[in-house]
């Protein structure tokens, strides 16, 4: 028998039992005589003492021993000395006298301590994954997860959803990103997709009678990695028949608190119910899409107040139907000079082409813009943008979506900066009403916000035709501390509804018979209304967990370059695997 206890659980109501445990040597101590060894499981630590003056032979066994071998061992429980209990851990107030030890696997010295948080570059994490698993903070983390997910799959059930599994050989799904593709060795010239989510397929299944689906599914992606993107990720993926917006947005807020209740009891949820704010306002007055409502910081507009002013770049962007809008920074007027260039050089990955900026100081406007207002207006600025003695005024005129997300990336930086991100509260919002289409600069033309089978607003339907960028979408995201951890939309179910938008989007009736062929005849079989949402789960435990980046909830992440440093993949093919899939390979010019 390897064990009789884990190492995770023996108490002083063992004491005297003669145990056998098996686990890594955590860490070793040779105490004038004395061995003591911390053997680690997935359940904790156990200290094991080697005595000589009680058995000599298991003595002279411990001394060859090393971190991370695997061991057996048995012994007897007993009381730690008086003073020498360990309060913080379970197995804190015994230990075992080893009387017996065996090597079950020796190891190398690890390329990294296992038994401390030290910084250990996350290129040799990655590559010896295996060990970096080991450790407490990952083995948290990826316990934490499966928690979190058996929980999901409880409330689920609960509600009625089945969970049902859909292909990973797919044809494409278009949800905005590169697929990747599989060859097809049967049919030469042909190729599986990949699917980014199941959108289509989850789809069919409300067509299928399914009515409620849910699946914690794999989606694959191939776009430029972030912090909280990888190429495969996971989603709770759900989809219902017969809703609205507000009955899919209704069930998931239910699922998430009483999710949050039991997975993160110790964090506050700020807003119950949710917050709600439609698009536009998240983007005016917080300068987002997935707003961090931690903390309020607003945006403010001062189109109208400038769109007459001298200072042209501010009137003429106002003349030109874009904005002019200003953050308050609270004693800002202090700020060196240094720190809002450096500003000025942040907002420019937004788009923005300025920051103009006015501080209030006694009697005394300052700035480089400050001498284009008259003191009527500077006056007003300073009202409209709720500014006390001692600030300072941040401005961007651009665009609504650039002037937004600049001040909206400065709201944020200004929030680090005065601690105002507490990792102890979570504030969930629903962000609503969100344009169906956006302006792609690549393609020079209108694309999905979404995905197409978005389904736009009744009242928007008529504006299709005359202004398609006015048109709002049934869609919703949830927002949570400032990312965006679930999407979703109510979908079309008419077929004609659904080739005026393809005709919206430029795609013709033969490419979208080829691409979503299956999906609008299914349609024409009666086809319920129906809509869904997902939840990017890898997301969602990262921020739970207060996690930097996502791929420290991921067993086996691919790194900041889409490649799993453990195994090397993607590597070549030998020539006859590549043959058989009669494709060829042209690699490009160094
Ligand atoms: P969407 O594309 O918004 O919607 O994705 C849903 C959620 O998935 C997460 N997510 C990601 N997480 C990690 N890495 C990535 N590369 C990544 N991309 C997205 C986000 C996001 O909110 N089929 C639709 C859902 C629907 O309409 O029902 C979809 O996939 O948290
Ligand atoms: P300039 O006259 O171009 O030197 O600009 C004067 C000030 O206005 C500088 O602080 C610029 O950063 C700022 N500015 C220029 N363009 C914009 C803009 N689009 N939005 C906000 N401020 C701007």
């Amino acid at each position: 028998m390897y064990r009789t206890h884990t190492c995770g659980e023996l108490t002083t109501s063992e004491k005297g039992q003669k145990v056998t445990l098996s686990g890594w040597v955590n860490r070793r101590r040779d105490h004038g005589g004395l061995i003591f060894i911390d053997l680690r499981d997935r359940y904790g630590l156990t200290q094991v003492v080697f005595d000589p003056s009680s058995n000599k032979d298991a003595h002279i066994e411990a001394e060859a021993i090393r971190p991370e071998f695997v061991l057996r061992i048995e012994g007897i429980v007993r009381l730690r000395p008086k003073g020498g209990e360990n309060t913080n851990m379970k197995t804190g107030e015994i230990e075992v006298l080893g009387d017996k030890v065996e090597i079950i696997s020796r190891a190398k010295t690890p390329p990294f301590e296992i038994d401390q948080e030290k910084e250990v570059s996350e290129e040799i994490r990655l590559k010896y994954r295996y060990l970096d698993l080991r450790k407490e903070r990952m083995q948290r983390n990826i316990i934490t997860r499966h928690k979190i997910i058996k929980k999901i799959r409880d409330l689920m059930d609960a509600e009625g959803f089945l969970e049902i599994e859909t292909p990973i050989l797919m044809k494409g799904t278009p949800e905005g990103s590169r697929e990747y593709v599989v060859p097809s060795r049967i049919y030469p010239g042909s190729f599986f997709v990949l699917p980014q989510s199941p959108q289509q397929l989850k789809q069919l299944l409300m067509v299928a009678g399914m009515d409620r689906y849910f699946q914690i599914a794999r989606c694959f992606r191939d776009e430029d990695l972030r912090g909280d993107r990888q190429p495969e990720f996971t989603q709770l993926d759900v989809e219902m028949s017969f809703v609205e917006e507000n009955d899919v947005m209704a069930i998931n807020e239910k699922v998430m608190i009483e999710l949050l209740k039991e997975v993160a009891p110790k964090k506050e949820i700020m807003f119950k119910p949710f917050k709600k704010l439609t698009w536009h306002e998240a983007m005016g007055v917080y300068g987002s899409d997935k707003p961090d409502l931690r903390f309020e910081l607003p945006i403010s507009d001062v189109s109208d107040l400038v769109s007459g002013c001298g200072f042209r770049v501010f009137a003429d962007t106002v003349k030109k139907g874009g904005v002019v809008k200003g953050f308050r920074v609270l004693g800002g007027a202090e700020m060196p000079r240094s720190e809002i260039d450096s500003y000025e050089e942040f907002v420019k990955i937004y788009g923005a082409k300025g920051l103009g900026y006015l501080s209030w100081k006694g009697a005394e406007v300052k700035g480089a813009i400050a001498k284009f207002f008259s003191p009527e207006l500077l006056g007003k600025m300073k009202e409209r943008c709720a500014v006390e003695d001692g600030d300072l005024v941040f401005f961007v005129a651009d665009q609504f979506e650039v002037a937004c997300n600049a001040l909206g990336g400065i709201r944020l930086k200004i929030a680090d900066k005065m601690e105002l991100r507490d990792p102890n509260k979570l504030a969930l919002a629903w962000i609503v009403d969100f344009p169906l289409f956006e302006f792609s600069k690549e393609e020079n033309k209108l694309v999905s916000a979404h995905h197409p089978f978005t389904c736009p607003k009744d009242e928007d339907v008529e504006l299709l035709d005359s202004e398609p960028a006015k048109v709002r979408a049934k869609a919703y995201d949830l927002a949570m501390n400032g990312s965006e951890i679930a999407g979703g939309s109510i979908r079309i179910h008419k077929p004609e509804l659904q080739s005026k938008i393809f005709d919206s989007l430029g795609i013709s009736k033969e490419d979208a018979q080829i691409r979503f062929g299956h999906l609008l005849e299914a349609f024409s079989y009666g086809a319920p209304p129906h809509g869904g949402i997902a939840w990017g789960l890898d997301r969602f435990v990262m921020l739970l967990l207060n996690e930097p980046n996502i791929r420290e909830v991921i067993a086996f992440p691919k790194d900041q370059k889409a490649k799993d440093l453990m195994t090397g993949a993607p590597t070549p093919l030998p020539e006859n695997q590549i043959g058989e899939m009669h494709i060829k390979v042209s690699l490009p010019k160094e």
